[in-house]
């Protein structure tokens, strides 16, 4: 098929490429220029496994295009995928403008029957609204073009993207009509031969089933973070405790490791809008709620256990600390939203200097907290990060940190507290050795 997709972001660029390498013909699209002239010269503006590679080889075999003429791409298109981003307003409630963009441009730029897919994560009821808004403009255009769409809702993880849309565990289609249902089972047709699940509902469902998949897997971080620091109280341990609820066939395994909270592009901003949603409603989803304070509490209970390392009074001044992992999860550059921020933040406030590095999330986390201060400096590698550090607070648990030489990393630092929020040297027989070791949970 031919297919065009709006918004070349994490989303659109793993989508457009797996799509071209299920053999359609993709133009992927954008506003930001400067994006669209990196990708045509092969260059991947963000940093996920496999996808440079990928996206070289999809635009090879010329299946994979890439343009800033929206037009264009629209009156070449059958199917439209939007994949715009939908970012959270103050009062919690996403910002669907560049959705309403992308849908008034298809109306006005259609030369023929569309489908229009919506994959960005959007409230409940503006898959209608995009329906009506792309209807007003076709009539008032007096042409007898159809635009069909659907809510067709995106699971993939940053950080495993590329294998996660090439293997969904499901595919979500929440369509009014015949024909919209009938392009996306073309469109997936290999997912369909490869006995993917395929989920037929009406398009509110599947706006929902996105939030409600993504407020659970938020709550199970929240229930085994709060578990995490009880855990400690009273000798038990986090990571055994986890396994043994995770065993468990109707609890699973996934999304119950201890950690420093939940953050990234969509967690924190999809509990804020299903709130939002549900207070509109009149209703209050206290679940949802909890997992959200539970996590800010989490956070700031981190803070203040690496405060209290330092004595009672809570005055960092003169304090160095060595930040390892800023990405909000390893695998991916995104900083959006991540504990290491809100962690950083607070040490800054509390007059702490601080070291930090990530293999590769430093400059989404430069352009997030400001460029290198007095206070605020960015480390060339994780020894650096170190030098002189009073302690080392290990946020995100990028597997290139398991290969570090923790001597070298204690010589480095001027005092020996590692804090570790993700467990990962737990198992290393001389981290406790060598360090003041505080994994969490254990
Ligand atoms: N990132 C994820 O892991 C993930 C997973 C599932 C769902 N989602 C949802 O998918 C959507 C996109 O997320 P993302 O992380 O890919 O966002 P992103 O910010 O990485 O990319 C969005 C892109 O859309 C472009 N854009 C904005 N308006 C446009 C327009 N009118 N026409 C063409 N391009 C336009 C922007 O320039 C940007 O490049 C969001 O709704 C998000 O909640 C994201």
């Amino acid at each position: 098929m031919k297919v065009g997709i709006m918004g070349t972001g994490y989303v659109g660029l793993v989508y457009g490429t797996v799509l071209a390498a299920l053999g359609h013909r993709v133009i992927c699209t954008d506003v930001d220029h400067g994006k669209i002239q990196t990708l045509k010269q092969g260059l991947v503006p963000i940093h996920e496994p496999g996808l440079e590679t990928a996206v070289r080889q999809a635009m090879q075999t010329e299946m994979l295009l890439f343009s800033t003429d929206l037009e264009h791409m629209i009156r070449q298109s059958e199917v439209v995928l939007v994949t715009v981003g939908t970012p959270p307003q103050d009062d919690g409630r996403p910002n669907v403008d560049a959705v309403m963009n992308a849908a008034a441009m298809v109306g006005t730029s259609m030369n023929g029957d569309k489908t229009l897919v919506l994959k960005s994560t959007v409230p409940l009821g503006t898959t209608r609204q995009v329906e009506a808004a792309i209807r007003a403009i076709l009539r008032e255009r007096g042409v007898p073009y159809e635009c069909h769409v659907a809510m067709n809702p995106e699971f993939l993880k940053e950080g495993a993207a590329l294998h996660d849309a090439m293997h969904p565990n499901r595919i979500v289609i929440g369509a009014s009509g015949e024909p919209a249902r009938a392009s996306l089972l073309r469109l997936y047709r290999d997912f369909a031969d490869r006995s993917v699940p395929f989920l037929q509902t009406n398009p509110e469902t599947a706006e929902m089933i996105k939030y409600a998949s993504n407020a659970f897997l938020a709550l199970k971080i929240s229930f085994i973070n709060e578990f995490s620091l009880l855990a400690e109280q009273v000798g038990a341990n986090v990571a055994e405790l986890a396994h043994g609820l995770g065993l468990d066939e109707r609890i699973g395994p996934h999304f119950l490791k201890a950690g420093a909270g939940y953050g990234g592009s969509c967690f924190p901003k999809d509990n804020a809008a299903i709130l939002a949603a549900a207070r509109e409603h009149g209703q209050e989803l206290l679940t949802v709620r909890a997992s959200v304070e539970a996590n800010e509490r989490h956070k700031n209970r981190l803070v203040a256990r690496i405060v209290s390392a330092f004595g009672p009074h809570g005055d960092m001044a003169g304090r160095t600390i060595g930040i390892l992992g800023l990405s909000f999860k390893p695998g991916t550059d995104d900083v959006r939203e991540a504990p290491s921020l809100h962690i950083i933040r607070r040490l800054l406030a509390l007059g702490a200097d601080i070291q930090a590095y990530c293999p590769h999330g430093m400059p989404q986390a430069r352009r997030a907290l400001g460029a290198t201060n007095d206070r605020l400096r960015y480390a060339a590698d994780a020894y650096e990060c170190a030098a002189n550090a009073d302690a080392v607070v290990l946020v995100t648990e990028w597997p290139a940190f398991l290969a570090l030489d923790l001597g070298r990393l204690q010589t480095a630092m001027a005092g020996n507290l590692l804090f570790d929020f993700r467990n990962l040297f737990a198992g290393r027989p001389d981290v406790r050795q060598l360090f003041d070791y505080r994994p969490i949970g254990l």
